[in-house]
Order: C-alpha cells, then sequence, then structure tokens
C-alpha cells in the first residue's frame, strides 16, 4: 500500500575495508512448494515460479530475495550474501587464510560464488551482486488524518500490504559467540548489539540496516524469520490482519523492539518460522562506527506488546 520509494541512492562503501554489503537472498527447503505460494503470496510478496523453484520478490522491486524448493521437511538449505566483485580476490585469500574449505553449490543451485558452512553446518554463499541493502535510513510514515473526513477506509477497502524489500533474517545457532567471530572474522559484518549469549544482531560495513542478520541461541541451526519491511506501522497492522482473515493468525504482534527499535508483527509460516513485518529499524550509515551494546533481555527484547507465544523461539527444524 505505502509505495513511498526513496529517490536513488549512489551506493554506499566504506572505503578500503573489507566486508559484504547485503544479504542477498535465502533458500528454504519446504515439503509443499505451493503452501509457501499461497503463504507468502497472502504476506503481500511477488511470488514466481523460476527454474523449478518459488521465487520471493517484492512487488515493484527486481531483486530476488529468497527461493523456496521442495525438501524432505522444513530445512534453511543456505544463506547468499553479496560483495563488490573487486573485493572477491581479498575474500579468497581470506577464506585460505582461515582454511574454510570451499565447497561445491548444491545440486540444482548452481552459482559461481564461493561455497563453504559457518560453524553450525549452515550452508553459505559469497557471491557478487548489486547491493541491495539500503543505503540510506528506509521511509517510514507516521501522519495523522486530515480533519473533516474519515481517514480509514472500510475494512473491505484496505489495500493489500505489499513489502518493499527483504530486511533481515534470524538464524539459530549451537553458539552465539562461534557465530559472532565467524560472520565477522569471514564476511567483515560487525556485532551491533546482543543480549549476552542469548541473540546477536549483526550489520554490514557499507551502510546497513541495524540487522541484515541475526542470531538466536538453539540446538541446532535453522531459520526462525525472515522479515519484511514495510513503510507504517499501519502496513504492519493491515498486513497482519489480512494474515489472520486467511487462516494465518497465529505470531506475535505489534510491538517494538529495543535492539534495532523496529515496530513488528511475526506471523507464523506453516512450518513452525516465522515471517516479520516491520518497520522503522534503525540504520548504520556507511562512515559510523556503531557502539555495541550488550543488553539483559528483559529490557531489550521488547519495549512494548502483548507477550510472544511460549514457542516463539522453538526451532522445528530440530529433530529429536
Ligand atoms: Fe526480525
Amino acid at each position: 500500500m505505502t509505495q513511498i520509494r526513496s529517490m536513488a541512492q549512489p551506493t554506499a562503501r566504506r572505503p578500503g575495508e573489507l566486508g559484504v554489503h547485503s544479504l542477498d537472498h535465502f533458500n528454504l527447503l519446504v515439503r509443499d512448494v505451493a503452501e509457501a505460494e499461497k503463504f507468502y503470496g497472502l504476506f503481500g510478496l511477488d511470488t514466481r515460479e523460476e527454474g523449478g523453484k518459488l521465487a520471493l520478490y517484492t512487488h515493484g522491486h527486481p531483486h530476488r530475495w529468497g527461493t523456496v524448493a521442495e525438501g524432505t521437511r522444513k530445512k534453511m538449505n543456505y544463506v547468499s550474501f553479496a560483495a563488490f566483485e573487486d573485493d572477491m580476490p581479498r575474500f579468497r585469500e581470506r577464506l585460505e587464510k582461515l582454511r574454510i574449505d570451499r565447497l561445491d553449490p548444491p545440486k540444482g543451485f548452481e552459482s559461481n560464488g564461493i561455497w563453504f558452512r559457518d560453524p553450525d553446518g549452515t550452508l553459505v554463499e559469497l557471491r557478487v551482486a548489486e547491493k541491495s541493502s539500503p543505503n540510506q535510513k528506509a521511509t517510514f510514515e507516521m501522519k495523522g488524518g486530515d480533519a473533516g473526513r474519515q481517514n480509514a477506509p472500510n475494512r473491505s477497502k484496505a489495500p493489500r500490504v505489499q513489502p518493499r524489500r527483504l530486511a533481515h533474517i534470524l538464524l539459530f545457532t549451537q553458539d552465539i559467540p562461534k557465530a559472532i567471530a565467524f560472520y565477522r572474522d569471514v564476511l567483515g559484518l560487525r556485532l551491533s548489539d546482543r543480549s549476552g549469549d542469548l541473540i546477536a544482531f549483526m550489520h554490514g560495513i557499507h551502510g546497513s540496516d541495524h540487522h541484515m542478520i541475526a542470531f538466536v541461541k538453539s540446538d541446532g541451526p535453522g531459520l526462525h524469520h525472515c522479515s519484511w519491511d514495510v513503510g507504517s506501522i499501519n502496513d504492519i497492522g493491515v498486513g497482519a490482519t489480512h494474515m489472520a482473515d486467511n487462516g494465518f493468525a497465529y505470531g506475535w504482534g505489534l510491538g517494538r523492539h529495543v535492539l534495532g527499535s523496529n515496530y513488528f508483527h511475526y506471523i507464523r509460516d506453516p512450518w513452525g518460522s516465522y515471517s516479520e513485518y516491520s518497520c522503522d529499524i534503525d540504520y548504520i550509515p556507511v562512515d559510523q562506527d556503531w557502539q555495541a551494546a550488550d543488553q539483559p533481555p528483559e529490557d531489550s527484547f521488547y519495549m512494548w506488546g502483548p507477550n510472544p507465544p511460549e514457542d516463539f523461539a522453538h526451532n522445528f527444524e530440530v529433530i529429536n
């Protein structure tokens, strides 16, 4: 609905330092791809069939933010990060120096990126692509209504919400300090904030939201949620209501996080992970060295909102 596109900004780049600039896309395996098409379509994404996979786009944006393919069970198959082309030789040297094994791309996902595994065994791709992370803080609309008119449309006339872009993903990890060290030392991400060894948020050095990826402690790897940027709190509410009206009422929201400051509503997907409507997340400009803080979870998880569901942090990818 709110389609305020920012003026095209020049690509932000921190000179001299080595780091990825974007979370390029992710690949999720699920048992029923048709179910994924329905869920993400209702969520407001532009879903397309591409090369035997379900591709996730946002309406009016050329970037492909994710793909969903068929698997025997839900699994976060891989995460792909993008770097500037002239940084790739230095990344290759770094991987060699750190003795990180380079792997072939998974079958059916041929690419000329560099593939390896993180400490949890999650497959990671490093590839050359245009910067898809924002070059400035995303626009956010919070404007009062006009006097003398009904400012809210009737419920039946509420427009569909169309997220503007993938904002970030939250992965489960068995070891928060190890995940922070790996993504810092290999991909050049920086710690934004953390709550002890429970959760950690990381940003890119070339201008990035407060987090492009985050990690939460669990018994194994997996996807907790993917987060999609919308333009207003009203968009979050309209989106969540549309999902509830179509059978996806389970979730958490409306609320506001402290670390990242974003307003949120999480909708549980058919596989036990979540898609988040998010807006007004903090932004770390290219020329700022963010001072990371370690904040107690009870004071930093959310500023306000309902209590999260009991199983909010359950990792359905771990088979016991
Ligand atoms: Fe999130």
